[in-house]
This record gives structure tokens, C-alpha cells and sequence, in this order.
């Protein structure tokens, strides 16, 4: 009997309406249009505006725009994986509230955080129970509302990060697609370059923190430049070597959009066409758990059953990786 694999049967997407560029950030910090592209190579990012609208609105449409397409009904799905670094609240898992919302009502479901990582190790956590044969159809979201967690006064943070929510949905294949191997990492060593340092149990809220402005995200930029360049090449490499392929047998590669630079770096040491190397970075930004959906979202068409996708991502604690699965229908 073949093994059952795990395999990506549809996908869906959501970004605010409000557009955030370059040229209206210059007005709020000291920065420019030019500084932001070469750097970064973000043009604009989406924002919710919404006061009231926390990250689950974006993943509930994310996750409506894939269940209209594919033409489910939300009854059939086994699990919801929320994956997100910006939870609606504290404590309460924005995840079991999503899965409600969207009529997943016999579904279980929780949220899964590893920073920028939380959806490539998504992918990882829903394979597994897929291959396991205990659940048929596992929703993983990727959802964040950046816009929330940053201080637009803090032109080293303000300019990178955008909201957005993309969703897939993973379902038994017998005809060896999906998932083929994946190279997970992880090192404690990241926490002090990429936080958030006050509102957990270490530093919990005070007067004192919020005056100090410790609830936004902080970052040193070279450090965790360094790191991300050196690791998101060695991880996508790596797992090249172990499938034996070459960059001609790589169809796509679909990395994490932190950093235009950090992705030529990664596509270089895997020797890959230009053109195999899809990015959107211009347009969203880094929106964390949401880069790697947004981009299957866009580039969904150009995808052929059989292709071979290398999936790779680096981020915050520091977690990062990478995931060679087998894209498994034509659109
Ligand atoms: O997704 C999670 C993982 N995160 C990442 O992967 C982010 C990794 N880091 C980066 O992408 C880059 O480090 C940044 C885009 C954040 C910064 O780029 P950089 O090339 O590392 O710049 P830098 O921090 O070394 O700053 C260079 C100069 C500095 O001025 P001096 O000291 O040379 O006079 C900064 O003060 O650029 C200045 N600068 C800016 N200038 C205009 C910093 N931010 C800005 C800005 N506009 N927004």
C-alpha cells in the first residue's frame, strides 16, 4: 500500500484595503522611498485600519475567500491551525474563535507561534496529522495584524511590516504529493534581537512599560539580517541536497518576505533562475505568519501539479527552516 502524503488542495487570501507606502511613511518618520527599496525592497504594505478589528478578521477572510473557492462546506474541515504572532487577545486562542466564525463548528483548533516561522511550521504540524490518517481536512491559517504591535515612530521598524492573512488547506494524497521533507530549526539565541519585551509573564504590563513603549516589536535589524541571510540559505540547501536536487529540478521557491536581500542571498546559494523565485514583498511587506500564503494566493495559476516547490522562512526566537513539497493540481 503507498504511503498517504499530505497535500495542498486549495488556497485563499486577504489583505486590508488601506495602503500604507513609502512616500506617506516619509511624512510620519525620517525615511525615504529610496532608503526603503534598496534596503528592503518594500514599496507598500496593507494595513487595517479598524480599530475593533483584530488579526481573526483577517484570518476569517483568508479563510472564507478559500472555503468559496474550493466550494466546501466548513463542516467537513477536522482542525483549524492558527498560526500568528499577533493574537486578538491573551490567554484565549484567536484560533477556537476563527474555526466558529467560519462554520468549522466540528473542528478543533488552536494557535501556533514561532514568529515569522509560525506558518512554515504550520505546515509541518498539519502534514503530520494528515499523514498520521487521523484528520482528512486540516485548515492552516497564517494571519497577522502587524500594524498592531508596531511603534510608527520607529522608523527601523515602521517601514518593514505590513497586516494581511492567507489560508490553505491540506488534504490525504495517494498519489505521492504534498509534503516530500522538511528541515526544521530552532535557537534560543534569537530572543534578545526580536521581541517584544513587556506583556508576557516576564515583564508584564505596567504604567512604566507602556510609557517606556516596551509593547512594540524591537529589532536589531544587522543581527538578525546576518543570521536570517546565512540560515534561510543553509536550510534551503540543505534540503536540495537531501532530495538530490538541483536548482533546474526547483520550480519555485516561496520564501518568507523580510527582506528582498535575504531572498536573493537564498536563491543564489541554491543557484535558481530569476524567474523561479517569487516575491510580493513590494506590495504587503513582511506580514510575518501570512508571507508564505500570500504568495501561493498570487502565484497559485503559474502552478502545475507536480511542480517542485521549496517553501523557506526565518524569524523571530530564532526559528526557521524549510519544506519541499510537491504541488499537487493545476488551477
Ligand atoms: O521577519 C523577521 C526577520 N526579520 C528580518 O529578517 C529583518 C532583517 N533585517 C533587515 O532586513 C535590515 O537589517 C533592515 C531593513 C531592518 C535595516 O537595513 P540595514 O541595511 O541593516 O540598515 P542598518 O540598520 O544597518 O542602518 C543603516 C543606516 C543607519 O544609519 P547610520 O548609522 O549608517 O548613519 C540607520 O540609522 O540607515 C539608517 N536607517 C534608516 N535610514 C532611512 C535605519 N532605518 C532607516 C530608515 N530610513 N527607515
Amino acid at each position: 500500500m503507498s504511503k498517504t502524503t499530505a497535500a495542498i488542495t486549495a488556497v485563499g487570501a486577504y489583505v486590508p484595503d488601506y495602503v500604507l507606502t513609502n512616500d506617506i511613511l516619509s511624512t510620519m518618520v525620517d525615511t525615504n522611498d529610496e532608503w526603503i527599496t534598496s534596503r528592503t525592497g518594500i514599496k507598500e504594505r496593507r494595513i487595517l485600519k479598524d480599530k475593533d478589528k483584530g488579526t481573526s478578521y483577517l484570518g476569517i477572510k483568508a479563510a472564507e475567500d478559500l472555503i468559496a473557492k474550493k466550494n466546501i462546506d466548513p463542516k467537513e474541515i477536522d482542525m483549524v491551525i492558527f498560526a500568528t504572532a499577533t493574537p486578538d487577545i491573551m490567554v484565549a486562542a484567536t484560533g477556537a474563535y476563527v474555526a466558529s466564525q467560519i462554520g468549522a463548528v466540528n473542528a478543533f483548533s488552536y494557535d501556533l507561534q514561532a514568529a515569522c516561522s509560525s506558518f512554515l511550521y504550520g505546515m509541518s504540524t498539519a502534514t503530520s496529522y494528515i499523514e498520521s490518517g487521523r484528520y482528512k481536512k486540516v485548515l492552516l491559517i497564517g494571519a497577522d495584524k502587524m500594524s498592531s504591535i508596531i511603534d510608527y515612530t520607529d522608523r527601523t521598524t515602521c517601514i518593514i511590516f505590513g497586516d494581511g492573512a492567507g489560508a490553505v488547506l491540506f488534504e490525504p494524497n495517494t498519489e505521492g504529493l504534498g509534503l516530500q521533507d522538511e528541515y526544521l530549526r530552532s535557537d534560543g539565541i534569537g530572543r534578545e534581537f526580536l521581541k517584544i519585551e513587556a506583556g508576557g509573564s516576564t515583564l508584564p504590563a505596567s504604567e512604566e512599560t507602556v510609557a517606556n513603549k516596551q509593547h512594540f516589536v524591537k529589532q536589531d535589524g544587522k543581527t538578525v539580517f546576518k543570521y536570517a541571510v546565512s540560515n534561510m540559505a543553509d536550510a534551503s540547501s540543505k534540503i536540495m541536497e537531501r532530495n538530490n536536487l538541483t536548482g533546474n529540478d526547483v520550480n519555485w521557491l516561496i520564501a518568507h518576505q523580510a527582506n528582498k536581500r535575504i531572498i536573493d542571498a537564498t536563491a543564489k546559494r541554491m543557484e535558481l533562475d530569476h524567474n523561479k523565485v517569487l516575491m510580493n514583498i513590494e506590495r504587503y511587506g513582511n506580514t510575518t505568519s501570512a508571507t508564505l500564503p500570500l504568495l501561493l494566493s498570487d502565484f497559485e495559476k503559474q502552478f502545475k501539479k507536480g511542480d517542485n516547490i521549496v517553501f523557506a522562512s526565518f524569524g523571530g526566537g530564532f526559528t526557521w527552516g524549510s519544506i519541499y513539497l510537491k504541488w499537487a493540481y493545476n488551477s
